[in-house]
C-alpha cells in the first residue's frame, strides 16, 4: 500500500505542481496524494478515509486555516502527523503551530527538494510508529495466549494426574473382583448340583433375584466395566500427551498420536446432542516420519482449528445451510521434506471479508465470551515462529473450509 499524504493548501497550482514532482513515487505506488483547499475539507477528507499516514498543511486558508486544522487534529486524530508550511517571516505561526504538535514545518516559496526530505523523514517516523505497535500488539497477544495456555495446560495435566491414582486402583481391583465372582458363582454352582432341592425360603429368594439372569450378566458388567476403565486411562494419557508444555526444546514426536489426542480431548462436541446430528470424522492417515517439533503449542494448533471446524459445522447446522453430512476429514501426507496436516470441514465457509482478517489477532465473528479471536493468530505464529512451517487455507462460503499445516521434518 503506499503510503499516503493529504495536501491542504488553497492555491491550486500547488496540487499539480506536487503531482508533477512526486509523478514516479505515484506510478510506483510508493506515495498517494489526496488533496483539500481548507481546514474544513481536510477534516471531510480525514473521516471518509482513515487510511492517511501525513497532513502537509497551508497556514492561511480561508474557511478554516493550519492552525486550527492543527487543534482539530490534536483533539481527534492525536497519532497523525502533521508537517506545516507557511512563510519564513510567518515565524510567530510556525512556532505556535509547533506547539500544536506539527511534526516539522516548510517554508514557502516550497524547495521541493526539502519537501521530499521531510516527506520521507515523516513517513519513516510514522513507520516506526506503526512498527512499535504491531510489536507491541503481538506481544500481548502471545501474553494472553500464554497465560491461558499454561493455566489450561497445568489445569488439564493436573486433572490428569489427579485421575491416574484412582483409575489405578479400580483397574487393579476389578482384576481381582472379576476372579472373586468367578469363583463365587462356581461354587454356587456346585451347591445347585449337589442340593437340587433347596428349602422353600431360598427357592423363593433365587426367584426374587432371577438368579439365573444374575448370574449370567454379573462377569459382563464387570467386562463393560473394564472397558470404562480403559478409556478413562487412555483419556488420561492423551491428556498428558495434549498438554506437553514439558519440553522447552524441540522433541520427536508422532503427529497422529498428537491429532488423536486432541480428537480425543474434542470428543464431547463430535456426538450428536439434542436435534445436532453427529460429526463424521474421516482420518487418512500416511506413513509419516516422526518430526522434530514442540508437541504442546504443535496440539494446540490441531486444537484450535478443530474447534474452529466444529464451531463453522454447528453454525451450519443451525442456519440450515449443510445439506450432507457434517464431516471433518484429516489427511497428513508427505512432502519433499516436511509433512502436511490437511483439516476440512463442511461448515459455513468463509466471505472474502472474512479471509481478508481471518489472522489478525481479535478477530471474531463468535459471540462475545465464545470467541477471543486468538486463535488463528496465535497459531499461525506458532507454525511460523516456533517451527519454521506454515498455516494456509482454502475456503468458500457454503464449501467449507481446508487448513493446511506445514511442519519441516527437520529444523534449522
Ligand atoms: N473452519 C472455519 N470455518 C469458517 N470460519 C472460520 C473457520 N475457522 C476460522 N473461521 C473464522 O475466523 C475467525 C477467527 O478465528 P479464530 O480461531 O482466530 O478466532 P475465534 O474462533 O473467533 O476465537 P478463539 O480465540 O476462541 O479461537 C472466526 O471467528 C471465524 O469467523
Ligand atoms: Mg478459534
Amino acid at each position: 500500500m503506499p503510503a499516503k499524504i493529504l495536501v491542504v493548501d488553497d492555491e491550486l497550482p500547488l496540487e499539480r505542481l506536487i503531482c508533477q514532482q512526486f509523478r514516479k513515487k505515484i506510478r510506483a505506488k510508493e506515495l498517494e496524494f489526496i488533496f483539500a483547499h481548507n481546514g474544513l475539507e481536510a477534516l471531510d477528507k480525514l473521516q471518509v478515509d482513515p487510511h492517511v499516514d501525513m497532513v502537509l498543511t497551508d497556514i492561511n486558508m480561508p474557511e478554516m486555516d493550519g492552525l486550527t486544522l492543527l487543534e482539530r487534529l490534536k483533539e481527534f486524530e492525536p497519532k497523525l502527523k502533521t508537517v506545516v508550511v507557511t512563510a519564513y517571516s510567518d515565524m510567530a505561526k510556525i512556532r505556535k503551530a509547533m506547539n500544536l504538535d506539527a511534526f516539522d514545518f516548510l517554508t514557502k516559496p516550497i524547495d521541493f527538494q526539502d519537501l521530499e526530505i521531510t516527506i520521507n523523514r515523516t513517513l519513516e517516523s510514522v513507520q516506526q510508529i506503526k512498527e512499535t505497535q504491531r510489536q507491541l500488539q503481538q506481544v500481548q497477544t502471545q501474553l494472553i495466549q500464554k497465560e491461558k495456555m499454561s493455566s489450561l495446560g497445568q489445569l488439564v495435566a493436573g486433572v490428569a494426574h489427579e485421575i491416574n491414582n484412582p483409575v489405578s486402583f479400580i483397574a487393579g481391583n476389578l482384576c481381582h473382583a472379576q476372579d472373586y465372582i468367578e469363583d463365587i458363582i462356581k461354587l454356587l454352582h456346585l451347591y445347585q448340583e449337589n442340593y437340587p432341592d433347596p428349602v422353600p425360603a431360598i427357592q423363593e429368594e433365587i426367584e426374587a433375584i432371577e438368579l439365573d439372569y444374575l448370574t449370567e450378566d454379573l462377569p459382563k458388567l464387570i467386562g463393560s466395566m473394564k472397558v470404562g476403565i480403559e478409556r478413562i486411562y487412555q483419556i488420561s494419557v492423551a491428556l498428558r500427551t495434549f498438554s506437553r508444555s514439558d519440553t522447552t526444546s524441540k522433541i520427536l514426536f508422532d503427529i497422529h498420536e498428537g491429532i488423536e489426542s486432541t480428537l480425543l480431548i474434542l470428543r464431547h462436541r463430535l456426538k450428536a446432542s439434542g436435534d445436532r446430528p453427529a460429526i463424521v470424522v474421516i482420518k487418512e492417515y500416511r506413513d509419516l516420519p516422526q518430526v522434530e517439533c514442540y508437541p504442546g503449542p504443535l496440539n494446540q494448533v490441531f486444537m484450535n482449528i478443530f474447534a474452529n471446524a466444529l464451531d463453522a459445522l454447528e453454525e451450519a447446522i443451525i442456519k440450515g445451510t449443510i445439506e450432507e453430512v457434517p464431516t471433518i476429514k484429516i489427511s497428513t501426507e508427505m512432502r519433499s521434506d516436511a509433512v502436511r496436516v490437511l483439516i476440512a470441514d463442511n461448515g459455513i465457509g468463509m466471505t472474502e471479508e472474512i479471509k481478508s482478517q481471518l489472522f489478525a489477532p481479535m478477530f471474531t465473528t463468535k459471540p462475545t465470551g465464545k470467541g477471543t479471536g486468538l486463535g488463528l493468530s496465535i497459531s499461525r505464529q506458532i507454525m511460523e515462529e516456533k517451527h519454521g512451517g506454515q498455516l494456509t487455507y482454502i475456503s468458500a462460503p457454503g464449501l467449507g473450509t481446508e487448513f493446511i499445516i506445514e511442519i519441516p521434518i527437520q529444523q534449522l
